[in-house]
Parts: C-alpha cells; structure tokens; sequence
C-alpha cells in the first residue's frame, strides 16, 4: 500500500535524482561554472567549505523546474549563494528561513566572535545584498522555524536544508519539521555532522540514522553535510512520533497513532510497532 502511494506521487526527475546525485556530489573538479560559485562564495563571512557548497550546488542543479527548496538557517547567504547559483535563471523557488538577528544570544553558538554576528541590521543587509541576484525567486521568511511549522507542513518541498539552531531539540524539530514539509521523495540535508555541531550528530542518528525505511542516508564524503532521501515523509513522521512515545513509555497514546497510522498506511511496519507496544502493554499491566 505505501508502495502504491509513494509511486503515484513521485515525480521521475526526483526519483532519479536520489542515485545519480550522491555518485556525482563530490567526485570531480570544479567546473569553470563551480568555480565562479566558489570565487563569490568567498567574499562572504560564513562557515560553508568549498566541498559543502559544491555539494549544494549539485544537488540543486538536479532539481526539476518549479522544484520548491528550503533553507533553515542562512545567516548571511553563504549556502543560500550556492543554492541560489544552481537555480539561477530556472523557475525554482527558495525559501530561507531564519530570524536574522543576534544569533550568538540564542545560545546555541558559542563559537563565533560576539562582535562579528551581534548586529542584525548588518546580518540582514549582508544577507540581502549576497543573495540579490537570485530576485524574486528568493523568499525571506524571517523568524524561528517554530514560528513557521504550520505553514510549512505539507508543503511538498522538494529539498530541505537545515543550518538553523544546532543545538539537539532543534535539529529535531527541525528534522520533524522537514518531514512533514518535504514531498514522497524529497530530499533533506544539513550541515555540521560533527563533533563541534552541538546536538546535530545525536539528532541526525536518531532520526534519520534510525528509521530503516528511509532511503538512503549518510554523509556527502569529506564534507559535513548529512543527507536523508525519504521516500514518505509523512509516514516517517508517524514512525518516529509513535517511536518516541514508546520510548516515552506512553503506551496507550503510541498504540493510538500506531491505530490511526495503520488505517491511514496499511504497512506491515507500523504492524510490527502495534503487535511490540501491545506486548509491552502486556508486560507492563497484564493480558
Ligand atoms: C550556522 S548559521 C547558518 C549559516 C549559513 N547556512 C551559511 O552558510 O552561512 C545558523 C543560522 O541559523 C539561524 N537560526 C538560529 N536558530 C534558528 C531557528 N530556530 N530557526 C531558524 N533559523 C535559526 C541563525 O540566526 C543563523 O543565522
């Protein structure tokens, strides 16, 4: 049944776009192209290494026309400028988010001279001043990603990067977040999948790392971009919400969405997590 509904959705061009790009993402030179990217790329304070642009770039170079991109942090338009020179002159619309203020007092950064990201009227004319050249295919949502959960869900997005708040519970929300805002066959990302990335590695483990259904997942070789290929987003969420529940030992409320999943899915995983928390239930309080 999930079959059947990931395939009617999923558009060819998305569905090719899993394989061919993680071969081709950080295999060669870059191009004269890529190279002019990496050049602009340089005259911006950010924290993006080549290889992650390029790795950027790439991948939204292989997005259909009308794709709709996502970017959860974008500080001063380092990864935006990589993104937005892939889409350049196509009908793909990107969407940034974040406050774009004083980003060193939302306490997840420790890392950065205060001075150098305290004024946020210098972050938001930087950022609009890097980005210009991508015009109105640009739109600047300014403010938390909490703040935009409820206009983003089921907004089929085809890519979704995250570089907001690296600190666990918003890698996590931010990850939950993407799943119910990214298309069947949607790609995520994001960066900082490292030691220094505060509670990106654990989120990212967890979530993507955890659910077995998720089509591929890892990490773009010598960058720190982690990427997850889902190939039903809205299923995984109820996986991990339902996962986290029983974890939580509120049995009763995970065998209620297991219920309301299963009707909705018809997979035999979610049958597998009603038949363990129904034993469990069992254990705990008896036939
Ligand atoms: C590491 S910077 C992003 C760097 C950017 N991607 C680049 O390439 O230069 C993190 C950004 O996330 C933003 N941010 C922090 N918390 C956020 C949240 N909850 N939602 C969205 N953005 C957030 C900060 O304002 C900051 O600009």
């Amino acid at each position: 049944m999930q079959n059947a509904y990931v395939s009617e959705r999923i558009t060819p061009e998305i569905s090719s776009l899993s394989t061919q790009m993680i071969e081709s993402i950080t295999s060669e030179d870059p191009s004269p192209e890529e190279r002019l990217m990496l050049d602009s790329l340089s005259g911006i304070e950010g924290l993006m290494l080549e290889k992650e642009a390029l790795a950027l770039f790439r991948s939204c170079k292989r997005l259909p026309n009308k794709a709709k991109i996502l970017e959860i942090g974008s500080f001063q338009g380092g990864s935006t400028l990589a993104i937005g020179q892939a889409i350049a002159g196509t009908d793909i619309e990107l969407y940034c988010l974040d406050p774009w203020s004083n980003y060193i007092n939302q306490s997840d950064f420790t890392d950065f001279e205060r001075l150098k990201v305290s004024d946020d009227f210098r972050i938001i004319n930087n950022f609009i001043k890097n980005t210009a050249f991508i015009g109105e295919n640009l739109r600047m949502l300014r403010g938390k990603s909490k703040a935009f959960a409820g206009l983003l869900d089921g907004k089929d997005f085809d890519f979704i990067f995250i570089d907001g708040a690296h600190d666990y519970d918003s890698v996590r929300y931010d990850i939950k977040l993407a799943f119910s805002a990214l298309k069947p066959g949607g790609f995520v990302c994001g960066h900082d999948y490292h030691s220094q990335g505060h509670g990106v590695v654990k989120a990212v483990n967890e979530l993507i790392g955890g659910v077995p259904s998720i089509e591929k997942k890892g990490k773009f070789d010598q960058t720190h971009i982690w990427f997850g290929i889902i190939a039903e987003p809205r299923y995984e969420y109820k996986l991990t919400e339902i996962s986290n529940l029983m974890n939580a030992g509120k049995l009763a409320e995970a065998l209620e969405k297991a219920n309301a999943a299963y009707a909705e899915f018809e997979n035999e995983e979610i049958l597998n997590f009603i038949s363990a928390i129904k034993s469990k239930i069992n254990l705990c309080c008896g036939p």
